[in-house]
């Protein structure tokens, strides 16, 4: 038989066999590597939070801060400002200077001063609750007066330099008034200075709308009706005449919802989805648009009275080739880079076609030029008698209808405009990013100097479960994810996101409060491979203090960072000889591990990055072979003879292999030699096996023989099967529970799991991180630094 001649004796193939019933009884593990989901982000986190809790007296000047720090991972600790009593922090205005951020929550508004580095810091706060009034009529109309019949803030703009000018919803009756600044505090709302705000604001707090001040004038864009079924773009403030959308010319749709509107020089751009009347399709269409009208628009005399004549809208596309569109647009902002003569408008959609559970987002940028150049273009008609849209050339009328000429329109030009406000082509965006299960809320935008002296483009993505991606656009038009950060603990929509630049910080709202997430936690990259990997950037290695850091402004030359490529290879080659080398693949340091033979060990891999893969290697073999498995990451080992020696988990990334940790196992009944090649290596000696299953002296007690192995084999898995799993429950429990990688906090029983005690040991609260919410090991003991 060709098995003893193996040199395998029959205990061993028990133990193998025992050990694959072993593998057959784990819970199947989960890949991590996304398929076709589009990217995913590199690292995870569960944001710990650090917040103040002030207890407000009357007099609001004297506050009683107490600091309050939750559990969660303290590699993304950040700050969080939130009281008791105040809820929907859903708008948000950042002061000229950056160093007052005014939040509309609802029935009041804060000033809250983020000047330091911490939880904002609560300056004032004003009151401004619906009136009593109002709130009963509302709940009389059917409203809930526990969720609706408030007032919602919608609208918080900077007015001039003393005033902010809010609206809110005002319990379905939207109300609006100046704010008076003083110190940046916010001076009390008096009753008489409240004025009607149809238009401005919506009525309902469900519904969409976005407003914005330019010249000292307010464009709205919102639902203008009780029932939510007129919408609406108004202009209001300022000295020119108040002007609107025509209802009866349906240049809007009736289901028309705002999302984010832009000024130019000339015009203002508002964008919005709608459903579509142009196709003709089975099921009620959604389509993005982005509409655009003059800002020196006068209305007109004799047609077009107090409305708007050179209101035009276009379709935005955001498709992949050969895909369904992404035809519902979420929010959009442009980007403030005067270094580009082509700015760019960055939007997030969403799609109507979502299967059930799979939801998907994009990310499409669309440039100034095209927007202006369709807008430029042919229009659409609708043909009366057919109710079909066709394409209307270009009309000879001159200047043409719908620019922003000066001095007033002819009746001949009006009347095109009434019906020529469709243009025919969509202005066709590049899609930056697309991934499925998740559905982005909201997005801000920034460019980052990297060392070498590119900028590149950096997205913060809000998503519908409460999380942030933070997006680096790469030279190829395509984001990858460097970090996403839980924010809250149950799943719930990120609201608002605010950028503060000179802060260095994102400010994110939510129904309970308001975040804020510094752009980067640099120090989380422990080595300069994991820096360079991680193609942030914001950071870089330092190979002075070795340390990867927040890059500053001038950039140090000296400083590591590969942002095209993520390579260590060149960035992190230390030493004047190292230039022409690798990084060294040698081990920094090495856990050695004594075990008793015929025992299960567990070596655990503390994955880093979610974008690498890894595999680990038995001296220079590829493993897993028969007696060992890799399990959730962890290698799986029985230890028989030749099972002994060193065993590497190694990290393969942007075409880079690293060994993450190395393992020396050893026997304690008779140690090896020292392999020579690994002299001079550190050592730290890893006190027992992690899993440990006494396989070997519990079958010896049995009387067995090779000829009736099969026999007894099946027999003794049927006896212990039942032996097996309640001897394993206990490390079974253990394994289930380490859920990707991390479980300091399930592992109780000092004999189970010595290897994770230690890194139990490391400050509690890192290892009071549920498990199962992070990819990566925050031990980082066994990393290697090159
Ligand atoms: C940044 O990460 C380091 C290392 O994990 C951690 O000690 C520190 O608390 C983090 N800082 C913040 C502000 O999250
Ligand atoms: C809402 O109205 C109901 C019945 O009119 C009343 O019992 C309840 O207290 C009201 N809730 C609030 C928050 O005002
Ligand atoms: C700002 O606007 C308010 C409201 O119109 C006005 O009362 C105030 O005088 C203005 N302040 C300045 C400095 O222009
Ligand atoms: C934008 O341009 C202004 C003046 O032209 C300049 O002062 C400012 O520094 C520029 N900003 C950036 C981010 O380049």
């Amino acid at each position: 038989m060709a098995l003893p001649a193996l040199g395998l004796d029959s205990w061993s193939l028990l133990d193998i066999f025992l050990f694959q019933l072993l593998l057959l009884l784990l819970p199947p593990s989960m890949t991590v590597v996304g398929d076709g989901q589009g990217p995913i982000p590199r690292v995870k986190y569960h944001a710990a939070f650090i917040s103040e809790v002030s207890c407000l007296s009357t007099d609001s000047s004297s506050l009683t801060p107490s600091h309050h720090l939750s559990t969660g991972d303290g590699r993304r600790a950040l700050s969080l400002f939130h009281q008791k009593g105040l809820q929907d922090f859903d708008t948000l205005l950042l002061s000229g200077d950056e160093g007052t951020l005014y939040v509309g929550v609802r029935e009041a508004i804060l000033a809250l001063d983020i000047q330091d580095p911490g939880v904002p810091r609560l300056k004032n706060m004003i009151p401004w609750p619906a009136s009593d009034r109002k709130k009963s009529e509302c709940a009389f109309k059917k409203k809930s007066n526990e969720t609706q019949c408030f007032n919602f803030i919608r609208v918080l703009v900077s007015f001039n330099a003393t005033h902010l000018y809010a609206c809110g919803t005002f319990a379905f009756s939207p109300a609006c008034t100046f704010i008076e600044l003083q110190d940046s505090n916010l001076l009390p709302i008096s009753e008489d200075k409240v004025v009607e705000g149809k238009g401005q604001s919506p009525f309902d707090p469900a519904h969409k709308h976005t407003a914005v001040l330019a010249d000292g004038t307010l464009y709205s864009g919102t639902m203008n009706n009780f029932l939510g079924s007129e919408p609406i773009l108004l202009r209001t403030l300022g000295s020119q005449p108040v002007l609107k959308t025509d209802i009866f010319l349906q240049w809007l749709q009736s289901d028309a919802s705002f999302v984010a509107s832009i000024p130019s020089t000339q015009v203002v751009y508002f964008f919005f989805e709608e459903t579509a009347s142009e196709f003709e399709f089975f099921e009620k269409l959604h389509t993005s648009r982005v509409a655009r009208i003059c800002k020196n628009d006068m209305g007109g005399e004799k047609l077009l009275q107090k409305k708007w004549t050179t209101f035009l809208k276009a379709q935005l596309l955001c498709a992949q080739p050969g895909q369904l569109p992404f035809n519902v647009i979420r929010h959009a902002v442009l980007l403030a880079d005067n270094s580009s003569n082509d700015p760019h408008v960055y939007a997030v959609f969403t799609s109507q076609w979502q299967v059930v559970g799979t939801r998907s987002s994009a990310v499409c940028a669309f440039s100034l030029k095209d927007i202006q150049r369709v807008f430029e273009g042919k229009y659409k008609e609708l043909n009366k008698e057919t109710s079909r849209w066709t394409t209307y050339g270009f009309s000879d009328i001159s200047p043409r209808p719908g620019s922003c000429s000066e001095g007033p329109s002819s009746d001949k030009a009006l009347t095109f405009m009434k019906d020529h406000f469709l243009m025919d082509e969509p202005v066709v965006g590049t899609p930056l990013l697309v991934k499925s299960g998740v559905e982005y809320t909201r997005l801000v935008v920034e460019t980052a100097q990297g060392v070498h002296g590119h900028s590149h483009l950096v997205m913060y993505l809000g998503t519908s479960t409460g999380s942030l991606h933070k997006a680096v656009v790469s030279g190829d038009n395509s984001a990858y994810l460097v970090e996403e950060i839980q924010l809250f603990p149950a799943p719930e929509p990120v609201r608002n996101l605010q950028l503060a630049p000179t802060q260095g910080a994102v400010f994110a709202g939510f129904s309970g409060g308001i975040w804020r997430i510094p752009r980067a936690n640099c120090s989380v990259y422990e080595s300069c491979v994991d820096c360079v990997l991680a193609r942030d950037p914001h950071c870089a290695w330092d190979p002075e203090s070795r340390i990867c850091r927040l890059l500053p402004t001038p950039i140090p030359k000296s400083w590591k960072q590969d942002m095209q490529q993520g390579n260590p290879g060149w960035a992190c080659a230390s030493g004047p000889m190292g230039r022409s080398r690798l990084p060294q693949s040698r081990p920094q340091i090495i856990k050695e591990v004594l075990a008793v033979p015929n025992s299960i060990l567990e070596l655990p891999c503390p994955h880093l990055s979610a974008l690498a893969s890894y595999h680990w290697s038995h001296g220079t073999a590829t493993i897993p072979d028969a007696s060992s498995a890799v399990y959730r990451g962890s290698l799986l080992l029985l230890l028989r003879d030749g099972a002994w020696g060193l065993y590497q988990c190694w990290a393969t990334e942007n075409d880079f292999s690293y060994p993450v940790v190395s393992y020396w196992v050893d026997s304690q009944d008779q140690p090896l030699a020292l392999d020579p090649e690994l002299a001079g290596i550190p050592r730290e000696r890893v006190e027992a096996p992690l899993t440990r299953v006494g396989g070997g002296a519990a079958l010896a007690a049995q009387r067995s023989y090779w000829p009736h192995f099969l026999t007894v084999t099946v027999l003794l898995a049927l006896v212990l099967s039942g032996a097996l799993i309640i001897l394993l429950a206990s490390p079974l429990g253990a394994l289930r529970a380490r859920g990707k990688v991390q479980g300091c906090g399930t592992l109780n029983s000092r004999e189970k799991a010595p290897l994770s005690r230690e890194q139990c040991l490391q400050p509690p609260k890192e290892c009071r991180t549920s498990a199962g919410d992070v990819d990566i090991d925050n031990n980082l003991q066994g990393t290697e630094v090159a």
